[in-house]
Formats: C-alpha cells, sequence, structure tokens
C-alpha cells in the first residue's frame, strides 16, 4: 500500500459534485467538482507488474495518456505490421477504472522505428503513403476508445538561447517528416487524421512556451504563427497541447502565458497542460521539505495561469519521481545523482507538497 494522504476530513464540495463523507477523493474527484480534468501518463508495463503504481493511478487519474504505447516504434515496429497490444493494456485498466485515454502520438520525429526515416527518404508519394497508411490504422483501432490525439508533437522549431536551439532558421523543426513531405507535412496529417474519423479532436502538443524567457517568446510567437497559418488555410484543428515540462531555472510570470492561451482561444481552439512536471534549479534548497514546497509553489503558480487562460485538462507526466524521464533521460537527469522531486509522488510512491497543494488547487 502507498502512503498515500487520505483526507481525514470531508471536504465542503459544491452540492453538485458532493463525495461521499467517508471516501477519500482522488485528484480526479476534486478536479472533476471543479469542472476540471486531471490525468497523467502511465507505462503499461507498471500497470500490469506494479500493484501500488496501478493503485495510485487508478485513485488519481481521470484521463490517462500512453507514456510510449502510442508512438510509432510500439504501434509499427515493422513496417506494415503493427502491435497494439501495449496500447490495449492502457485501454483496458482504464476501461476497468472508468478513465479515457488521450492519443500520443500520431507523427513526431523521435520514437521512430529504426525501418522509418530510410522509408520517408524514398519519396514524397511513399512518405505520404506512409503517413496516411499509419493515422488510418491506428484510428481505426482506437475509433471507440480514444477520443483526443496528439497528431503532431513538438513541430515547432526552438530558438536560440533554448536548450537544443535548432540549427536552421524558419519556424519548423528540421525533422525527417519536413525533409520528406515539405512544411505542409503538418497539414497533411491534420487533414489524414479529419479523413479518418471526422469527430476526433485534432491537437497539436508541443513545449517550451511556459517561462517568461525570450526563447520561450519567441517559441510562442512561432508557434501562434504556424498554428494560424493552418487556420487559415482552413485545415482541421480543435486543440493545442502544452507539454508543461516546467524548469525552475527559468522566470515564469502569469502575465504572457494567459496572453498566449487566450489568443488560442480566439483562434477557436481548446488548450490543454498535457506533460507537466518540474526539473528543479541546479542549487538545491538545503532540505527535502523546501524542495519539494518549490517545486509544488512553481508548478501551481502555472496551473493557476493556465486555468486563467483557459485550460481545463491538466496531465502530469507521471506520478512520481521513481518512474520518470527526468530520472531516466541523461539529458535531463541531475548530475549529482539525485532525483528531480517534480511530481506529486516521492520515488517511494508517498505524496509530496506537490500532491498537496494540487488538492488545495483543485478545492478553491
Ligand atoms: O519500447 C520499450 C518496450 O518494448 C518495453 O516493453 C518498455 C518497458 O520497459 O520500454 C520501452 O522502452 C522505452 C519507453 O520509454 C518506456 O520506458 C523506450 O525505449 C524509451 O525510448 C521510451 O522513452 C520515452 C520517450 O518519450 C520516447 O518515447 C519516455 O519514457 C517518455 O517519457 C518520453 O516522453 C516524451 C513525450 O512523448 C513528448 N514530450 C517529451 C517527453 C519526454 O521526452
Amino acid at each position: 500500500m502507498f502512503a498515500g494522504i487520505a483526507c481525514a476530513m470531508p471536504l465542503t464540495l459544491p452540492a453538485c459534485a458532493q463525495v461521499p463523507a467517508n471516501a477519500n477523493p482522488g485528484l480526479r474527484d476534486l478536479a472533476r467538482a471543479r469542472g476540471l480534468t486531471f490525468g497523467t501518463a502511465v507505462r503499461s508495463n507498471l500497470l500490469t507488474t506494479d500493484a501500488a503504481y496501478a493503485a495510485l493511478i487508478a485513485r488519481e487519474a481521470d484521463l490517462l495518456v500512453p507514456e510510449w504505447e502510442g508512438k510509432w516504434e510500439a504501434l509499427q515496429p515493422e513496417r506494415d505490421r503493427f502491435d497494439f497490444e501495449p496500447l490495449r493494456t492502457v485501454l483496458r485498466f482504464a476501461s476497468s477504472n472508468n478513465q479515457r485515454v488521450r492519443g500520443h502520438a500520431l507523427l513526431w520525429h523521435e520514437a521512430m522505428p529504426a525501418w522509418l526515416a530510410p522509408a520517408l527518404r524514398e519519396g514524397p508519394a511513399q512518405a505520404q503513403q506512409i503517413l496516411e497508411t499509419h493515422i488510418t490504422t491506428v484510428l481505426r483501432e482506437t475509433r471507440e476508445s480514444i477520443r483526443d490525439w496528439d497528431v503532431v508533437n513538438e513541430v515547432i522549431a526552438d530558438p536560440p538561447g533554448s536548450d537544443n536551439p535548432s540549427p536552421t532558421e524558419g519556424d519548423l523543426r528540421p525533422t525527417p517528416w519536413l525533409r520528406a513531405l515539405g512544411p505542409n507535412y503538418i497539414e497533411r496529417a491534420l487533414r489524414l487524421a479529419r479523413q479518418a474519423d471526422p469527430t476526433l479532436r485534432l491537437t497539436f502538443n508541443d513545449y517550451g512556451v511556459e517561462s517568461d524567457t525570450p526563447w520561450a517568446a519567441a517559441k510562442r510567437t512561432r508557434l501562434l504563427r504556424v498554428v494560424r497559418g493552418l487556420l487559415e488555410r482552413g485545415c482541421p484543428l480543435d486543440a493545442v497541447g502544452i507539454q508543461g515540462h516546467l524548469q525552475m531555472r527559468e522566470p515564469f510570470r502569469a502575465e504572457p502565458f494567459v496572453a498566449f492561451l487566450r489568443t488560442l482561444r480566439e483562434m477557436g481552439l481548446a488548450t490543454l497542460i498535457t506533460e507537466l512536471d518540474v526539473r528543479e534549479p541546479d542549487i538545491l534548497a538545503p532540505s527535502l521539505e523546501a524542495r519539494d514546497a518549490a517545486v509544488a509553489e512553481y508548478a501551481i503558480a502555472f496551473l493557476t495561469a493556465a486555468v486563467e487562460g483557459g485550460a481545463r485538462t491538466i496531465l502530469t507526466w507521471g506520478l512520481s519521481d521513481r518512474d520518470s524521464w527526468l530520472v531516466q533521460e541523461p539529458g535531463v537527469a541531475r548530475r549529482d545523482g539525485q532525483f528531480h522531486r517534480g511530481h506529486p509522488y516521492d520515488s517511494e510512491l508517498r505524496a509530496k507538497a506537490f500532491r498537496a497543494r494540487l488538492a488545495q488547487f483543485f478545492t478553491r
């Protein structure tokens, strides 16, 4: 059993959303009572092997996103051979816990199986056929269970000053997809998805637009220019996902971020926070308690602005420090051997200040 936080006293929730006094509302219940959706990324291999992990996910999340099971390397490991089993594991878990699943990601330049990049170099006609086969096959398989997909992921080029600035000028990241199909590959993917499933919510997902820095401001400008261009060409698009991989070494200020989300909303687009987690600064606070309080403070300031800007769906990228790319990915892991404490739960699945502040945030 994990040492989660149980709400000892019944919460005073709006009458319409009263949770039975003896229940211990999870974040999913608290968020729903406020008209928000809370969820998280999950790993199918942990859902089936780690009971404490599975119980935590079941209790806290209304909406799941597969961390890797919805990507090309998992779904189409060989050309024209699809493997939906890992994704079905997530779908079965969600179904048995009354949870929804959002899809991630129909087109990305990472998590590409070995066969894909060389195949995309065969020419635009073949590249278009490969993209069409993937999108129509995946959407046919998931039509009954997934109603929102990140159709394109991380297509905006990183500006100078950001962690990994794009080597080229222009708004679009240089990827095998851009080289194979040209700048309108994004439109092609969105139109293929709409054609395959007319009522699917089509989401454009990206990162690095959150902080109050020159490069985040530049990336916001680039994203708005690309999205506005898509809409002006009549391209189907319903939402923009803001990943929310926050970095505490970067300042955050609500005003520019709220204005950015409101501009997207004025374009007729929904916005959602899709991959929230927090990277701590290089110099850590002197105690775990101080570190956790600082992480929670930074995250809640961001979420307050996100909701003020119109976001109504919030997903963290995992619930615990243990199963996080922030620990496993050398490029972002801490060099001092400590774990980033950027999630609501620690590596022993114990609730931290972030979880308590989220509960308060949802019951404001
Ligand atoms: O593919 C294997 C699978 O066969 C195996 O059964 C499974 C269980 O061990 O592992 C799978 O491997 C790794 C997978 O994570 C699960 O841990 C992949 O090798 C590894 O590449 C994959 O990394 C993920 C990465 O995206 C690439 O897909 C990270 O977990 C995931 O956190 C990261 O998430 C991305 C978002 O999709 C987009 N935004 C940035 C974010 C962080 O990079």
